[in-house]
């Protein structure tokens, strides 16, 4: 079946899809941060093994993550529920030299079963796929061997929102933490923090900008598209909504952790 370049009108992902259209990286982690990250998994990984370093990435999205372990001489599989996102990270992994060592799954993570065992395992900006923040890090310690290492990313609340905005915005009330209570969540699933790296503002910043600008440039080119009004809606939402208190209130950190050996 031919993979058009996004959704067709009506298609649940079509937003998403467009939005991170001109993204490899769909949150706002920066490219170094990520390379940071690599480097600390790989660093953290118990020395030896005859087999290279085997990575499972939750909520993928376009592979970004996983092109840079395999970069390292790491193998991975990534799951993602959106195929358009899958076809970006065959293209990426393709144009990076590493399609070889890298598979992609097109499933639901939450009813897929997962690859167990494995040395690496990320879920950054996706523990909706995995029931949630709270049991997620559960899921992670499952899906990694004794002594392996996870990369679980997720927002929290750098300060409380002000009254009403992140339920207006669609949030649960204790879907976001703040930091230290997002660090626990992840100790209560059994793993023990190594390291917690936060997005800068920055990031957040060119994040936002990317995303709400995608759909901007889309609408200008779909002047009769259906879903241009909506679309547009979406977008100035996300700005109005940045600059006007996400900004202040919202941050992003990766917890590196291990699973306890034996
Ligand atoms: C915010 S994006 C993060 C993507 C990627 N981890 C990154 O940092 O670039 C969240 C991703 O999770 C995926 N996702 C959400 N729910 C999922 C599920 N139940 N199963 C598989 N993927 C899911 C979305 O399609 C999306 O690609």
């Amino acid at each position: 079946m031919p993979n058009p370049q996004s959704p067709p009108s009506g298609h649940p992902y079509r937003f998403t899809t467009i939005a991170h259209g001109d993204m490899s990286i769909l949150g706002p982690l920066l490219p170094a941060e990520l390379d940071g990250l690599v480097a600390t998994a790989v660093a953290a990984l118990p020395i030896g093994g005859a087999k290279p370093p085997f990575a499972l990435d939750i909520g993928c999205g376009k592979g970004d993550l996983l092109v840079r372990f395999a970069l390292r001489g790491v193998r991975g599989i990534g799951v993602d529920r959106n195929p358009w996102f899958i076809a970006d990270a065959e293209r990426l992994a393709a144009a990076a030299g590493v399609a070889g060592n890298l598979e992609w799954r097109t499933a639901d993570a939450a009813v897929e079963p997962l690859v167990i065992g494995a040395d690496i395992a990320a879920c950054i900006g996706a523990t909706g796929a995995l029931g949630g923040p709270v049991t997620a890090p559960g899921v992670v310690a499952h899906l990694l061997r004794p002594g392996g290492i996870g990369l679980i990313g997720e927002a929290f609340w750098r300060e409380p929102p002000p009254a009403g905005t992140a339920e207006a915005f669609g949030m649960g009330p204790d879907e976001m933490v703040d930091l230290d209570a997002t660090v626990a969540r992840v100790a209560a699933g059994g793993l023990v923090p190594l390291a917690v790296v936060r997005a800068s503002l920055a990031g957040w910043d060119a994040y936002e900008d990317a995303y709400a600008g995608a759909v901007e440039r889309w609408a200008d080119g779909h002047p009769d598209d259906p879903d241009r009004e909506a679309f547009t809606e979406g977008a100035a939402m996300m700005r109005a909504t940045w600059t006007a208190w996400r900004r202040a209130s919202m941050g992003f950190a990766v917890i590196v952790v291990r699973r306890a050996a034996g």
